[in-house]
């Protein structure tokens, strides 16, 4: 079912008092794709990240996953319905240990926080998961740190981590690169390209250089609106596109 829309999006609408920060957004998330989302300081991308996630009501318009709407969950049941997202500012327990942080999210997916006795989920078996999904993304030299001590770089992988973790559906990503250093921003550009497989991704993300590396397809958003939806070369051809854009970005 490769192509088909994971996540759908109609019609939404949001008002902040004079301000049409949402201005009636049609969006498809398809399988298989890393879908940007682009726009000037401002365009709405986090407010459209925050209805998807259920932290903010829309006015108006649906968000369905799956064919199914979830428009009546609040952020936890949308969560937990396989709605993924990693925080423009990362939220992790910063007294905590790396393992620690990844742990909480892996009893948080189980539903069982006071689980004591052996069995398939048991604390042996997330402990081993938890070990496993650091070495695949090569964290696993900092698993005992605290978060509190990590680079800004290592604590963007492993709010990613910790995101696949809860086996998304869908994953939304605000900013990822904001704040990486070059070579960190290749690793993790190296990083989204593999997950393309596992999960669709949309991604906000103001680095025009990881955008057109990543994307399969970008819409452009401006005063709340999609101006354009198209694969990169449509984009960068697009005259309304590249005037938003002026003395903006570079693309
Ligand atoms: N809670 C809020 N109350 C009032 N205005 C808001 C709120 N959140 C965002 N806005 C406004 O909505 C517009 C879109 O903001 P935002 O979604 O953060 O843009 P972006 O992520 O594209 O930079 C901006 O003009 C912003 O000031
Ligand atoms: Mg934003």
């Amino acid at each position: 079912m490769a192509g088909d829309a994971i996540l759908t999006v109609r019609g939404l609408v949001k008002r902040f008092a004079g301000l049409l920060a949402t201005d009636n957004v049609d969006l498809d998330l398809r399988a298989g794709e890393i879908h940007a989302l682009i726009g000037p300081n401002g365009a709405g991308k986090s407010t459209l990240i925050a209805q998807i996630c259920g932290t903010l009501r829309p006015d108006a318009g649906s968000v369905r996953l799956r064919g199914e709407s979830i428009d009546a969950m609040d952020a936890a049941a949308r969560a937990a319905r396989g709605i993924g997202r990693t925080f423009q500012i990362v939220r992790l327990i910063d007294d905590a240990t790396v393992t620690q942080n990844l742990l909480v999210a892996l009893h948080v997916r189980n539903g069982r926080i006071w689980q004591i006795f052996d069995g398939p989920g048991s604390r042996a078996d997330l402990s081993r998961e938890a070990a496993e999904r650091l070495a695949a993304a090569r964290l696993d030299g900092i698993a005992k740190a605290r978060v509190a001590d990590l680079s800004h770089g290592y604590r963007k992988q492993l709010e990613l981590v910790i995101a696949r973790a809860m086996k998304p559906a869908v994953l939304l990503l605000d900013e990822p690169m904001a704040g990486l250093g070059q070579a960190e921003s290749t690793e993790m550009i190296r990083t989204l390209s593999a997950l393309r497989a596992e999960v669709p991704m949309l991604l906000v993300e103001h680095d025009m250089d990881a955008v057109f590396n990543l994307a399969d397809r970008i819409s452009v958003l401006v005063y709340g609106r999609v101006i354009a939806t198209g694969t990169v070369a449509e984009i960068r051809d697009n005259p309304e596109v590249r005037r938003a854009y002026l003395g903006e970005e570079d693309i």
